[in-house]
């Protein structure tokens, strides 16, 4: 590894990373949101079909660019281009990163809330009073701000102190603990009365809700969950070794972070069902539902609901972590190899940026209305503009680049290697990035805006 590129420690450790960058609050937060927004499991084998086809390939292709080029995102799109634009797909990764890590911070400091919260034992009683719970301390101008800046902080510290091989370590043994702990709240959750409406919810499919929108839903979360189209993959596989098998890679991930969302989702919708939250309910859906989980579920036994609640929110916090630090490395790393400031000031610019934007997204969730557009909070924006448009779109033009542009052999070399696969998947490959992903994110575009 060039130490002076960061710091992994082995390449067990990089991979590892990669599965932190793309588990996180994508598939616990957001995921249970999405699917109860546009209509259940009819979005979800939807999710599942751009995860498959779409996703893999286009994780796949950023693995190709950045193990190849062994550099910072722009960098690594550029030393292929040729002297041509084509490095514009790294910069725009850069840009996109930076607003998700704002918002994200948001949510993410929302679980630190929470955290303390579980801690203090605060968020003890009726589905009402959990609702009201979450409403009071969202449009609260001070503590979202805070924490919001707490964790850019937070992440900042991991960034450049280079302790993020430690954490990477770490969650390689506490991330099995939160699978854990996500079955033992399935369970729990599935055993609440009337839970099986949302059992029904999540695996019977209703095909009349599904329209362009829901379409392009399906699409950005699936991009957003695999960190996809933020040049974060590329960034990642510039420390791959030459050994890594690339679509292994991407499927193994692929099939993790899927099977984690599933989770998250019948860990929500039982028990929303049960206590009546709507499903619909937005990006609050998981905090007015699982304080609920907590206290029904183990009304019997309220220390193992104390200790559990704990836990569980705690390594979420450390999930939404291993997925910040990975955003914050996209800036970090570009301000440093090309801007030529040093690690620590290109740090800090990233850090800089994000608080302002994490701080305008905290506050439009309720402390000042007027951060509202076209009925949607600041932090409703950003997310659907960076998932719904920007990653969608660098992953289009890194299809087409990685397909058509770079030489064949140069794609051919990175995708075989000493696996047991070898290149037996190479022809199918090319034909996915050449021609259906591209083809099917262009379809998804043009319906979005009315043109077909
Ligand atoms: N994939 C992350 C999650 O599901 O929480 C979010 C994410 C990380 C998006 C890194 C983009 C990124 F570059």
């Amino acid at each position: 590894m060039e130490n002076s590129r960061g710091s992994f420690g082995s390449k067990l450790g990089v991979i590892l990373a990669t599965a932190g960058s793309a588990v996180g609050l994508g598939n616990i937060w957001r995921f249970p949101y999405m699917t109860g927004q546009n209509g259940g499991a009819a979005f979800i084998l939807i999710y599942l079909v751009c995860i498959f086809m779409l996703g893999i390939p286009g994780m796949v292709a950023e693995f190709i660019i950045g193990r190849h080029s062994a550099a910072n995102a722009a960098r690594s799109y550029k030393n292929l281009s040729n002297g041509k634009p084509w490095g514009v797909i790294g910069y725009m990764g850069v840009f996109t990163s930076m607003i998700i890590l704002g918002f994200y911070a948001v949510v993410a400091g929302w679980c630190l809330q929470y955290l303390y919260a579980s801690i203090m034992a605060e968020v003890q009683g009726d589905a009402n009073f959990v609702k009201e719970y979450f409403a009071s301390f969202s449009s609260d101008a001070v503590r979202p701000t805070l924490w919001t800046i707490a964790f850019i902080l937070l992440t900042h510290v991991v960034v450049v102190k280079g302790v993020r091989n430690g954490i990477e370590r770490a969650s390689k043994i506490l991330m099995p603990l939160l699978f854990v702990l996500l079955v033992v709240l399935v369970v729990a959750s599935c055993s609440l009365q009337g839970a099986w409406k949302g059992v029904e919810f999540l695996l019977k499919p209703d095909f009349s809700k599904v329209d362009p929108n829901v379409m392009i839903e399906a699409l950005g979360q699936a991009f957003f969950s695999l960190s996809l189209g933020t040049a974060c993959l590329c960034t990642y596989a510039s420390y791959f070794s030459r050994q890594t098998n690339l679509l292994k890679t991407a499927t193994q991930i692929a099939f993790l972070d899927t099977l984690i969302a599933i989770l998250a989702g019948l860990m929500i919708f039982p028990a929303a069902f049960s206590v009546g939250v709507q499903p619909d309910s937005g990006p609050s859906l998981i905090f007015i539902t699982l304080p609920n989980v907590f206290n029904e579920a183990f009304a019997s036994m309220p220390v193992v609901g104390y200790v559990i609640s704990v836990l569980f929110y705690a390594l979420l916090v450390l999930a939404a972590l291993t997925s910040t630090i990975s955003m914050h490395e996209i800036g970090t790393a570009f301000f440093y190899e090309e801007m030529h400031i040093s690690r620590r000031g290109g740090a800090w610019i990233e850090t800089v940026a994000c608080c302002v934007i994490g701080v305008f997204c905290a506050l439009s969730c309720g402390a000042v209305p007027e951060l509202t557009f076209f009925g949607k909070s600041f932090l409703n924006c950003c997310d659907n503009f960076t998932a719904q448009w920007l990653m969608p779109m660098a992953s289009f033009f890194t299809c087409i680049f990685v397909g058509w542009y770079i030489p064949k052999k140069v794609v051919h070399d990175e995708f075989t290697n000493w696996s047991t696969l070898r290149g037996t998947f190479f022809g199918v490959y090319l034909f996915m990035v050449r021609f259906v992903c591209p083809l099917c994110i262009l379809i998804i575009f043009l319906h979005q805006l009315g043109v077909l």
